[in-house]
């Protein structure tokens, strides 16, 4: 530090020194007085008064005129001579502080003031009349404090006053007249307060340059003079108060804001031309007839709230040409009928309510991408939500759309904060019209068909001419959203035939049941129609639905002849033209081995592709393994003779099941060597090879002979699922780890995948234990994958083995399982085996047979 810095250092403490020792009697001395007093020290005094913060000096002199002290968490009373000393002040701005009371000398400020802001503290107590002396004040804010006893009518003395703010206080009494006498007003707020009594009859005539009037949130009742006179106003509030009488008929053009809601207005909505009007707020009155044909004339809304009068039954306005609206608050206006498509022009919707009306139809689709806030809850209206409204509601703030007669897909809804959402809604998956999931099927089906044109190999022959068939589609339509119309729904109701089902728009669009043909492939010569298929189902009612699959929910069915049938109703595919469809799943219908749940069937009714299975008898491995206590129960679920030795001599099914049950190590071996072998047929057997994409312990079920049977083979090119989204990163617990680990995710999916995935059965047979969610002990992982493989990897294999099945078969054989299980599941797709070896391997261990 050199000698110079020093020395400056040390002046300018001399000076500070100096300067605190004011001469008293001057603004200085006052007003550093004052900040002391009101906690406020850290103001630099070193210097001149008129340099300090806020504080504005007439030209060359020490007087203060302007004293802006806003936020700096001034407390406490204000100090006898203190600010009310400053003689000179024109503009005084102590707002947002902490005062608590005003000094008495501070009415001696004189006839200079003209700008006094005291808002946003916390004064208590009355208002002096003495605030009359300020004779050239222009602006008076007082708002957001705890001011008590009535509005001092010395107010109207001050001519000049511009604005006056007294809003969010506790003035009571009733509206001052005196006010009238300021004929200068431009804007009065005395909102929120707690005055009474009516608005003075003259209080039109007197203001004729007033343009902001707000009374809002008080108790002023009686009727609402003739405001004509008030030919400036642009905002005008007179919201929460109990006044009565007509709407005020005569508005001027200027008119930008009129919020006269929650109040006891009469009569009728008032059709005036007000071009401006920006924000319109009549809701909470008891206004009757109707507004549905005059809303055209307020061309600049954004805002309009009509909710909560007494309007008789009309007809949903046309709110075309309201096209900058954000807020549309038409809740209880008894609007009937259906919601005209011009709705479909608001573009910039922020929030919606029509809540408690009669409106009919369905919602109609429009732009939601500003949409926040929803209700249409208690309503009649039916079909489903429009698919981009559907996808907006996880992101909005607020949306009802309880007691109508909607239709929404549970399992979108199962949050429990969306419970009170959709209460007496129908429940139902009918058919996911999503074409955003078919988005990347047409690549994916260029590809396959260039693996066919190259690869045909003699490999065929073992499938006989139905690989012959295998040609996949090359024309591509281009992808459409079916919207069903809520008119075409109503005609059909009354059409060719009717049904009681609370699902399926779908079945309302087959026109002619009778004349859709169900083909069965092993009885060519049976004439079945989709109208057998509806009697088989009862018209795909609720009560047979078997479950909600990935590609579409499955109906139980039976159809004439005892033909027992699992009918899936495919998620649509419009990809792909109907002669695809049906050549695809005649295709399908040719792929049999005794591993593989058969497709006896299909129908394409309308633009529905419907697949129909052989039936299932003894459900799928997940409930098997995980829902049923294993060993107990199943001996009593099954008649006995499916325990029989299959005499075939088929090798497939030379595995005798005894009546103990299926929790042994032979009948899970059974189960794992019948899957791989489906899976090493779809794979090595079938050109171009099948990926089946979800194998999964669900996906396997088990026949009448309690053979493993493999589902779902195939059905992701018919119908519309987006492998990416629900197979790649769907299945939890069964997704090889090169699917998140490529950007492109279709990219991962080989037939390594499925050995994967079959790996991760064969862990869950071997062990009971569900491939998420149960508990693992010893290991940071958190899955049955992760789990098993650190057990098997540490040689501890045989201590995960199932306790239910370990003392029925060899440790051995199911410790080499936990290997193929290992082996299956490597990190790496090129280190696992191919579903043929697999079949080798497990093989090899084959429990021995009492009949070997
Ligand atoms: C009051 O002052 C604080 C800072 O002190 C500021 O954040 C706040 O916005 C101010 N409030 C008003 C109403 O000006
Ligand atoms: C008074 O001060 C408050 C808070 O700083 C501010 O919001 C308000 O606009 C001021 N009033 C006037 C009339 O300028
Ligand atoms: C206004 O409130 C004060 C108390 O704050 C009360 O004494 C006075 O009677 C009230 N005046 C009216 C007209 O209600
Ligand atoms: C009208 O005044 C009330 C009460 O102060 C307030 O809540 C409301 O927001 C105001 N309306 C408009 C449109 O500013
Ligand atoms: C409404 O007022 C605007 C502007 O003042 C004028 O151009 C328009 O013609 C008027 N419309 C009607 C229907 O009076
Ligand atoms: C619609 O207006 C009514 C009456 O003012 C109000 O209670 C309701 O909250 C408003 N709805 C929305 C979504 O703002
Ligand atoms: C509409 O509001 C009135 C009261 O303002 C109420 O009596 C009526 O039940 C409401 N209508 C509906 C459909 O809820
Ligand atoms: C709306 O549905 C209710 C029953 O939910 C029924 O009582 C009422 O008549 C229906 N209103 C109209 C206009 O269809
Ligand atoms: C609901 O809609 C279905 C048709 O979608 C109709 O059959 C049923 O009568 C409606 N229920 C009510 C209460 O309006
Ligand atoms: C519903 O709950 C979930 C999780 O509790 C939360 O993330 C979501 O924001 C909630 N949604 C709404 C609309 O409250
Ligand atoms: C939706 O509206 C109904 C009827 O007014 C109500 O019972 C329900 O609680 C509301 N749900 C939500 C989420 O606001």
């Amino acid at each position: 530090m050199s000698l110079s810095t020093i020395a400056l250092v040390l002046s300018l403490t001399l000076l500070v020194e100096s300067s605190t020792s004011q001469d008293p009697n001057t603004d200085a001395f006052f007003l550093s007085d004052f900040f002391s007093k009101m906690g406020h020290s850290s103001i630099s005094t070193s210097t001149s008064v008129c340099e300090w913060t806020g504080v504005t000096c007439r030209a060359n002199t020490e007087s203060v005129t302007r004293l802006s002290l806003s936020g700096l968490g001034l407390t406490g009373p204000i100090p006898e001579s203190t600010i009310g000393k400053l003689t000179k002040l024109e503009l005084l701005d102590l707002s947002n502080n902490s005062i608590t009371s005003l000094s008495l000398d501070i009415w001696e400020l004189g006839s200079s003031l003209k700008f006094l802001n005291l808002s946003f503290n916390s004064i208590t107590g009355s208002l002096s009349n003495n605030i009359g002396n300020f004779g050239a004040l222009e602006r008076l804010d007082l708002s957001h404090n705890r001011f008590t006893g009535e509005i001092p009518a010395s107010l109207g003395s001050i001519t000049s006053l511009t604005l006056l703010n007294l809003g969010h206080n506790r003035f009571n009494g009733s509206f001052p007249d005196a006010i009238l006498g300021c004929k200068t007003l431009v804007s009065i707020d005395l909102s929120d307060n707690l005055l009474e009594g009516s608005v003075p009859n003259d209080f039109g005539n007197a203001l004729k340059s007033l343009k902001v009037l707000n009374l809002g949130g008080n108790r002023i009742n009686g009727r609402l003079s003739d405001i004509s006179g008030l030919v400036s106003l642009t905002y005008l509030n007179l919201s929460s108060n109990s006044i009565q009488g007509p709407v005020p008929a005569v508005f001027h053009r200027h008119l930008e804001t009129i919020d006269l809601s929650n109040n006891q207005f009469q009569g009728h909505f008032p059709f005036v031309n007000l071009t401006s009007l920006v924000y319109l707020d009549m809701s909470m009155n008891e206004i009757t007839g109707q507004f549905s044909d005059g809303l055209d004339q307020f061309g600049s809304l954004k805002h309009l709230n009509l909710a909560f009068n007494e309007f008789s039954f009309q007809s949903f306005p046309s709110v075309g040409k309201l096209s900058g609206l954000e807020y549309l608050n038409l809740s209880n206006t008894s609007l009937t009928g259906q919601i005209p498509s011009d709705f479909s022009q608001l573009a910039s919707l922020k929030t919606l309510d029509l809540s408690q009306n009669y409106i009919l139809g369905q919602i109609p689709d429009f732009s939601v991408q500003d949409l926040q806030i929803i209700d249409v809850s208690i309503n009649n209206l039916t079909g489903q939500i429009p698919e981009p409204l559907e996808k907006k509601i996880p992101d909005m703030q607020k949306f009802n759309f309880s007691y109508n007669n909607l239709t929404v897909c549970e399992p979108h809804w199962s949050l429990d904060n969306y419970s009170t959402a959709f209460i007496g809604s129908h429940d139902d998956c009918p058919i996911a019209v999503n074409p955003g999931h078919m988005k990347n099927m047409e690549s994916k089906r260029k590809r396959l068909g260039l693996i066919l044109s190259v690869s045909l190999s003699a490999l065929c022959l073992f499938l006989g001419l139905a690989c012959l068939f295998l040609g996949l589609r090359k024309r591509n339509k281009p992808m459409e959203v079916k919207q069903v119309s809520f008119n075409k729904e109503e005609n059909s109701m009354s059409g060719p035939f009717s049904f009681q089902t609370d699902s399926t728009t779908w079945v309302a669009d087959v026109k002619l049941a009778t004349s859709v043909p169900v083909i069965i492939f092993d009885k060519p010569l049976v004439n079945f129609t989709f109208s057998d298929l509806l009697a088989a189902t009862s018209n795909f009612d609720r009560g047979t639905l078997l479950a909600e699959g990935r590609f579409g929910p499955v109906y139980r069915g039976f159809l004439q002849g005892g033909i027992q049938v699992a009918v899936k109703v495919l998620v649509h595919g419009l990809t792909m033209t109907d002669q695809d469809a049906e050549r695809e799943l005649e295709r399908l219908g040719r792929i049999r081995h005794p591993n593989l749940v058969p497709l006896t069937g299909y129908c394409l009714a309308g633009d529905q592709r419907i697949a129909i299975y052989e039936y299932m008898e003894n459900g799928n491995l997940h409930n098997l393994l995980h829902d049923l206590p294993l060993g107990v129960q199943s001996t009593e679920d099954w008649s006995s003779d499916t325990w029989e030795e299959d005499e075939n001599g088929d090798n497939m099914r030379n595995v005798q099941i005894t009546p103990e049950g299926t929790a042994t190590w032979r009948f899970r071996h059974t189960i794992a060597l019948g899957t791989a072998r489906a899976l090493a047929f779809l794979h090595h057997g079938c050109i171009p090879q099948i990926v089946h994409r979800d194998v999964k312990a669900s996906s396997i079920y088990l026949d009448d002979s309690m053979e493993p049977r493999l589902a779902d083979f195939g059905l992701s090119m018919i119908a519309g699922t987006n492998p990416d989204e629900e197979i790649c990163n769907g299945s939890p617990g069964y997704k090889p780890p090169e699917f998140s680990d490529t950007g492109n995710p279709t990219a991962g999916v080989t037939t390594k995948s499925d050995v994967y995935g079959f790996g991760v059965v064969l862990f869950e047979l071997l062990t009971g234990k569900k491939p998420l969610g149960d508990d693992y002990p010893d290991s940071k992982e958190n899955s049955l994958v992760g789990w098993a493989r650190a057990m098997v990897k540490r040689g501890q294999g045989s201590s995960i083995i199932d306790p239910k099945i370990r003392d029925t078969g060899s440790e051995k054989e199911m410790e080499e399982a936990l290997r193929i299980g290992y082996l299956c599941t490597a990190d790496l797709p090129s280190k696992r085996p191919a579903m043929q070896q697999i079949v080798g391997l497990l093989k090899d261990i084959e429990p021995k047979t009492t009949k070997n």
